[in-house]
């Protein structure tokens, strides 16, 4: 069929869909285009009456789902592909929101092309946005498993009905040259009039009891309360499906996350170590210290950085015999990515020990005002180490709570 042509069907025959058919596009469809050619999407096939009333209500019980001979739930799908690497001595780490993203994208891509697959062949198809407006109730009706979430339905039949086509909004509305373009309110008025002016969109507007045509979509159709109350579905649905990790901040004290993250944000912080100048690198994650590596600010032997670089990111990575190393990366003024090296061993073995117990301490999660009257307690055995904890406790200070001070006095105090 020619794309020109085409319209949505919500009205079927009885007349039977064949798993000969059916398979066929799907198969077909699976040519489309897909992360790493992973194919991150399944199709759970739905042809029996009591399984389309199980599914009605969570698509507000749309006439389509129960009257189309066929209905197709389309996944973002990661749980196959994490099976296969663990069967096969490969450690998957998919169960985030980037990995969300790229599966959902890749079963959209794909409902696309059955879409037009199957409109091509004559078959009358609906999707069905509610899939992501109350997925709980599909995930639990279809069984789907951890990293299997919902993103597409459609309602598949041959067509009943011959709608009337709907209008699209002119090329100026969607396409910008080269950078994109604000809309002045003469360019809204160009890209909605004609819409507005439809007589079906006018009955709208008056049914509603409205004054605009965008009001129907605020007001009625779509609005802020439904959206923020199925966004918050959709979150606690996600997390269920372990693509998202329970609330990072647990009453305002950030989760413990024992295994370090390959990258992490960090701060960089100068600060006076005796007469010497010396730099820190604090990790964090969600937006709290979680590691702290320390350094000589030294153009020879210690760390150069230019002045202006504030923040970066350590990289932890292994050597090819299983050694670990921390390196730190910015982006200075000119966008150029530089990286530097191995901080772990650039520097004196005792701090780094102590770094490294201050590490674990952050972690934990210890509150940094805990953290730094500890390291402000601790007697070390020379003048230079005193003084390096000293440093230490003031850059963690930066990052105490609005609500909590620690001062100057209580430090002594605590020695
Ligand atoms: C993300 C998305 C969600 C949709 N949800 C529904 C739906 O829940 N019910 C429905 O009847 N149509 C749904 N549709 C179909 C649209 O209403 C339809 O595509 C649009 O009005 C344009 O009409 P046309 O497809 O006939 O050109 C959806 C389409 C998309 C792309």
């Amino acid at each position: 069929m020619d794309i020109r042509q085409r319209r949505t069907i919500r009205k079927y025959t009885q007349q039977p869909v064949s798993d000969e058919l059916l398979n066929r596009l799907i198969e077909d469809a699976s040519r489309t285009q897909t992360m790493g050619n992973l194919q991150l999407y399944s199709v759970v096939v739905t042809r029996s009456a009591a399984m389309k009333e199980m599914l009605a209500p969570a698509h507000f019980c749309q006439p389509m789902v129960t009257q189309a001979p066929v209905v197709l739930t389309i996944c973002a799908d990661f749980r196959r592909t994490s099976d296969w690497c663990l069967q096969r001595q490969a450690s998957p780490g998919y169960d985030n929101a980037l990995s969300f993203l790229n599966a959902a994208t890749d079963a959209l891509l794909f409902t696309q092309t059955f879409c037009c697959l199957a409109e091509e062949a004559g078959l009358g198809i609906c999707f069905l946005g509610t899939t992501v407006y109350q997925p709980q109730a599909i995930i639990a009706t279809l069984d789907l498993p951890e990293l299997v979430f919902p993103v597409a339905t459609l309602t598949v039949g041959w067509p009943a009905e011959h709608p009337d086509q709907t209008d699209r909004l002119p090329l100026q509305a969607i396409v910008h040259r080269e950078t994109y373009s604000a809309f002045t309110p003469e360019r809204i008025d160009a890209c909605y009039s004609n819409r507005e002016s439809l007589p079906e969109n006018k009955h709208f507007v008056e049914v509603n009891n409205k004054e605009t045509l965008a009001q129907v979509f605020t007001d009625v159709r779509y609005t802020r309360k439904d959206n923020e109350a199925m966004s918050e579905g959709l979150l606690a649905a996600l997390t269920g499906q372990k693509f998202l990790r329970e609330d990072a901040l647990q009453g305002g004290t950030p989760k413990v996350v024992e295994r370090r993250p390959d990258i992490l944000e960090c701060d960089v912080v100068r600060f006076q170590n005796n007469k010497e100048r010396w730099v820190a690198f604090v990790g964090l994650l969600d937006g709290a210290p979680y590691e702290i590596f320390t350094g000589l600010q030294d153009d020879e032997e210690g760390i150069a950085i230019p002045k202006s670089v504030q923040k970066g990111f350590i990289v932890k990575h292994y050597d090819s015999d299983g050694q670990k190393h921390y390196d730190f990366q910015f982006v200075n003024k000119r966008g150029y990515k530089t990286t530097i090296e191995g901080l772990s061993e650039r520097f004196n073995p005792k701090y780094w020990d102590y770094a490294k117990l201050i590490s674990g301490v952050l972690r934990y999660r210890m509150p940094i005002d805990h953290v730094i009257r500890l390291i402000s307690s601790l007697q070390l055995e020379n003048d230079t180490i005193n003084s390096w904890t000293a440093g230490v406790a003031r850059v963690l200070k930066k990052y105490l709570p609005e609500s909590i001070t620690v001062d100057e006095e209580e430090l002594e105090s605590e020695k």
